[in-house]
């Protein structure tokens, strides 16, 4: 850690930091804690409440299979691999391969990874994640991320990698009440810009950490030169609602987009209402019940990702939602994240503004997200200046498709230049 702090030391000298940042930088690192994963402590418990749980024996309509929610047998296989196969310790040791911290800023302690490429060029980069996401949803693109590579174009490419945990998900503490996505973002800029002394960085975002990222983007513009997102903070149209637009779409995959949008808004969006507006009920329900935790975030996991996951490029696996839910099982984190909804429930808006910013946006489209944006509606939010559609990936796309996302990812440096 000692050598790490001089790196980050020496860097703030040599990297022409804002006068604020420089002024601060002894004192701030002061505010970066090393942080070790250790949740071993809560395992025994969680392991016998798994093990304790009654499920029905046989499903009441089996011909109902997952229409009607999660599938009894898939809940039940799942449970059985946790208790079976799930090594917690492993989890824990792999998550601890990566280098987390701690900074308290505005009274929050606020968890994060830091990597840092060894290419004192590299972009730095704020990976915001989602719900029923979190940290995790990126582990498996951060080192890969900091390797320097090259564009599409050719271009040299490495990032540094920061990944927040959002208020009130793993170990980041839980926000006020009042709390909102634009406060995220703040403090999102306070770490990166005074804290870690990134005078310039890009941000990328997913669904409720499309939030941050987007007002980082638009209202953060002089430190937020970059932006990509496969989820944006905006209401997918309804496809009457495009074609008054006059917003054709472009050919067979942007029509299955259009379709999977469609029944995440006609029969998938119920535990939006719920978290929006009851938070306490379905929190304080499960928040000592890993099963019932399992049911409703593996559903998600499940029907948000692409049917071939675990397989091909993905690694969205049976473990990948076992690893997730006991993560937020262990962190008491479930009643807290899913406030995240009732403290933001407008975030979605249809009405589509264009961000004040001349810093360019990409975006990634996978087939089997449960948002669908074409790139004209994008171009109405701000500078859209790369969209590429993938035929295989969901909503996860860190763990559904990480080359994807990896390679997209790295786009960002053939705009990054003209940014200055
Ligand atoms: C949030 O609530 C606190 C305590 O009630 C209050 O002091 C603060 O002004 C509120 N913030 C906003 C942005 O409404
Ligand atoms: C930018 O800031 C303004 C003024 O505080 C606010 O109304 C707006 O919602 C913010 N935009 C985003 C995208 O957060
Ligand atoms: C869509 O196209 C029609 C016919 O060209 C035009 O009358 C209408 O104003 C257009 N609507 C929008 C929102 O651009
Ligand atoms: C339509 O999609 C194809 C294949 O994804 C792409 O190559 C092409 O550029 C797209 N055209 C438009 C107008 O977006």
């Amino acid at each position: 850690m000692a050598l790490w702090v001089l790196q980050l030391y020496i860097f703030c000298l040599s990297c022409t930091p804002s006068a604020r940042a420089s002024s601060n930088a002894q004192s701030q690192i002061t505010n970066i804690h090393p942080f070790i994963v250790d949740l071993s402590a809560g395992v025994p418990r969680m392991r016998e409440l798994v093990q304790n749980t009654r499920l029905p024996k046989d499903p009441e309509y089996p011909y109902l299979a997952s229409s009607a929610g999660i599938d009894l047998d898939v809940l039940k296989f799942l449970r059985a691999e946790w208790l079976s196969k799930f090594d917690w310790q492993k989890e824990q040791d792999e998550m601890n391969r990566l280098k987390h911290f701690t900074s308290s800023i505005e009274g929050l302690t606020l968890h994060f990874i830091h990597e840092r490429s060894s290419d004192p060029d590299a972009i730095p980069l704020l990976l915001n994640h989602g719900w029923p996401g979190s940290f995790l949803e990126f582990t498996p693109i951060i080192k890969e991320l900091t390797q320097s590579a090259k564009t599409s174009t050719g271009k040299r490419v490495s990032f540094h990698i920061v990944v927040p945990s959002l208020p009130g998900f793993a170990f980041s503490s839980a926000p006020p009440a009042n709390w909102t996505l634009e406060d995220t973002a703040r403090v999102q800029h306070t770490l990166m810009t005074e804290i870690l002394g990134y005078e310039r960085f890009a941000t990328h975002g997913t669904d409720y950490g499309s939030g941050p990222a987007y007002t980082l983007y638009a209202n953060y513009s002089q430190s937020t030169r970059a932006a990509h997102f496969t989820f944006v903070p905006f209401l997918p149209l309804l496809p009457e609602q495009l074609a008054e637009s006059n917003i054709t779409l472009n050919g067979s995959l942007e029509k299955a987009e259009q379709s999977n949008a469609l029944v995440w808004r006609t029969t998938g969006s119920a535990y939006f209402s719920e978290q929006a507006t009851k938070p306490n009920t379905v929190g304080l329900a499960l928040y000592d019940n890993p099963v019932g935790q399992l049911a409703w975030m593996g559903e998600k996991f499940i029907s948000w990702s692409d049917p071939r996951q675990g397989t091909g490029p993905s690694l969205l696996t049976h473990n990948e939602i076992l690893r997730s839910v006991s993560l937020f099982y262990l962190t008491n984190s479930f009643l807290s994240s899913v406030f995240t909804y009732f403290q933001n429930p407008t975030t979605f808006t249809t009405v589509y503004t264009k961000a004040k910013t001349d810093a360019p946006m990409l975006f990634s489209a996978f087939q089997y997200n449960v948002g669908f944006w074409p790139p004209a509606l994008l171009e109405k939010i701000g500078n859209l200046v790369f969209y590429r559609n993938h035929e295989f990936g969901g909503h996860f796309a860190g763990v559904d498709n990480p080359m994807a996302l990896i390679d997209d990812l790295r786009e960002i440096a053939n705009y990054w230049n003209n940014t200055y």
